[in-house]
């Protein structure tokens, strides 16, 4: 069996992350993740904080903190939130940790040696004012195009034309707002992708097909547009520094790597962090280091992602010469939107993963995002849908279904699985419904269609009720006994199933929901679609309780209030 390597897109250190964040990278990874565990893969699942680069300088600054500071309590606020969400990585690393730092200029060094990089002299807008280079977008200006004043040198984001800074007119720094601006030559480092633009067709060529259409389309975009050589350093204090044996003179310059070079290379690098906590029992070269298709490696990305995921960072391992793991599967989403606009941190419009918790506990959110995921197309958040969604799914088919069902035994039987009923033609044709649905989900889970997978799992609960409605055990209790003994026995066997297959989904419910009952020996991970049919697991005589409500029902007040904290319009 293939042991299964999981990354999600590191998210960039500055400020907490959105829901659309979440659902595009580390939500899904996590309930693949825990899916997988389940059936008893060895899977490691990794993430990092994405440290480098100017808005983490800016960031720092603006806060008044050194950036080395400021980046390792924003690391832990980040990955407070992501405790929160149960997001169940086995390693949260950091790309500037020294273990990234030796692996980055091992690439770079390997990079090097093997012909594919070349040192260039650039011209680059210096700020004298800021004591720095200014990257393209940090210097603003007039467009000569259209005349919009705040245009960047990157980009008019207003007739979106393509600039170069040196097009601007009255240019100033974005940083300080300083006009006093020169033009001066640096040296950096570029990365001669032109050189590998074959191999990585090649490489992509055997592995598109396999591949959603969203992230194989990407890449083909990127390749028939040629691979550009790029520069991979940049005039930075705070960044991975170009190793001093190789380019000496650039390292007394103290020049780093760009953002984007280190950090797919944290992939690797937090998988080493991981294994030197433990190295006597965890070895992180065994997942990444000439292990072919031992380790099947799956990744999880928003669009934007694609390219760098697909094309470069590929290019860059293929440079290296060395039998590094690449990619198997690129799991890539579409945008989550507010209200069809995009979510926008400077403007305060959409809801940020730390006030969705003080809102509500993770699982609604787990579910709701996953089972809305922006798979084949853009999706788009309301406060209408979400809590329509919670009271339908959660509150009603599953959080009362297992209210419903154990407090009714507990008042006419007591606190124990009550005996008595053979089960029949209704509990026979329930047994062949679940394990179809049950099959469909672990097919839906395995080929990573989280939609499609939630319809499932929400058929699964559904049947329960339809099952409970059929029976009526309120009503039969009045003339058959035993009869209602057994609807009940079968629906908390189906309780105890959903507590199983749930758990990718809603883990902290689902532990409530099977800690309800006292089953010796309760350890299996996983229900197979055969076992499910029987609906037997849990015996007559098994003690339980009534777990308090599992999801509140949220009411017309509750969306007024989310809707006036957040702002329920379209943008
Ligand atoms: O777009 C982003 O949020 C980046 N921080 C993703 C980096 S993914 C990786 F390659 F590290
Ligand atoms: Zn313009």
């Amino acid at each position: 069996m293939a042991r299964h390597l999981i990354t999600s897109a590191l998210p960039y250190i500055n400020g907490i992350k959105h829901l659309g964040n979440m659902v595009g990278s580390m939500l899904p990874a996590d309930v693949y993740s825990r899916y997988l565990r389940q059936r008893g893969h060895d899977v490691l699942y990794i993430c990092a904080t994405d440290e480098h680069g100017t808005p983490a300088e800016l960031a720092a600054k603006e806060q008044g903190l050194p950036v080395d500071e400021f980046c390792a309590q924003a690391h832990d606020a980040q990955k407070a939130v992501y405790d929160g969400f149960a997001l169940a990585f086995d390693y949260f690393g950091r790309s500037s940790s020294a273990q990234n730092v030796e692996i980055t200029q091992h690439f770079a060094r390997r990079l090097n040696e093997n012909g594919f990089i070349e040192e260039r002299a650039i011209r680059q807008v210096y700020s004298p004012t800021d004591g720095r280079f200014l990257p393209d977008r940090y210097v603003e200006g007039t467009c000569p195009h259209c005349g919009y004043d705040r245009a960047r040198g990157d980009q008019c984001e207003n007739c979106t034309r393509v600039l170069d800074p040196t097009d601007l007119i009255n240019p100033r720094s974005a940083i300080s707002g300083s006009t006093d601006l020169e033009v001066r030559e640096t040296k950096h480092l570029f990365l001669l992708q032109s050189k590998l633009q074959h191999e990585v067709e090649e490489w992509v060529s055997r592995h598109e097909d396999d591949w959603p259409q969203l992230a194989s389309s990407i890449a083909r975009k990127w390749l028939n547009e040629g691979l550009h050589d790029r520069a991979i350093t940049r005039d930075l204090d705070w960044g991975v520094p170009v190793p001093a044996d190789t380019w000496p003179e650039l390292a007394a310059e103290g020049k780093v790597f760009y953002v984007w070079f280190d950090a797919p290379i944290e992939y690797i690098g937090a998988t080493k962090e991981w294994s030197d906590q433990e190295p006597e029992t965890r070895d992180w070269k065994s997942w990444w280091y000439d292990v072919d298709s031992d380790v099947r490696y799956t990744e999880f990305m928003a669009k934007d992602n694609v390219p760098f995921h697909t094309v470069m960072f590929p290019a860059t391992e293929l440079g290296v010469r060395e039998p590094w793991k690449k990619v198997d599967y690129v799991k890539a989403f579409n945008w989550l939107t507010y209200y069809g606009g995009k979510f926008s941190t400077s403007q305060k419009r959409g809801v940020f993963t730390d006030q969705a918790l003080e809102i509500l506990p993770a699982d609604y959110w787990r579910y709701f995002l996953i089972a809305n995921a922006p798979e084949s197309d853009d999706a788009s958040f309301t406060w209408e849908h979400f809590t329509a969604t919670v009271n339908k799914d959660l509150a009603d088919t599953l959080g009362n279904f297992v209210n419903r069902v154990l407090s009714f035994s507990k008042k006419r039987f007591g606190e124990e699985v009550p005996a008595g009923g053979e089960p029949g033609e209704a509990e026979r044709k329930l047994g062949e419904q679940i394990a179809e649905l049950l099959a469909e989900y672990e097919t839906q889970m395995e080929s990573l269609q989280f939609r499609k997978a939630a319809s499932a799992l929400r058929a699964l609960w559904s049947a329960g009720n339809s099952y409970l409605e059929e029976k009526a055990p309120w009503l039969e209790i009045k003339t058959d006994k035993d009869g209602a003994a057994l609807t009940l026995r079968t629906a908390m066997n189906l309780i105890h199933l959903y507590a199983v297959i749930s758990e990718p989904f809603i883990p902290t419910t689902s532990t409530a929901m099977r800690q309800a009952f006292s089953l010796p020996d309760d350890t299996a991970t996983w229900v197979s679609p055969a076992e499910a049919k029987s609906l037997t697991t849990l015996p007559a005589g098994t003690p339980f309780t009534v777990p308090p409500v599992l999801f509140a029902k949220l009411t017309d007040d509750d969306l007024e209030e989310y809707k006036e904290r957040f702002g329920g319009e379209p943008a």
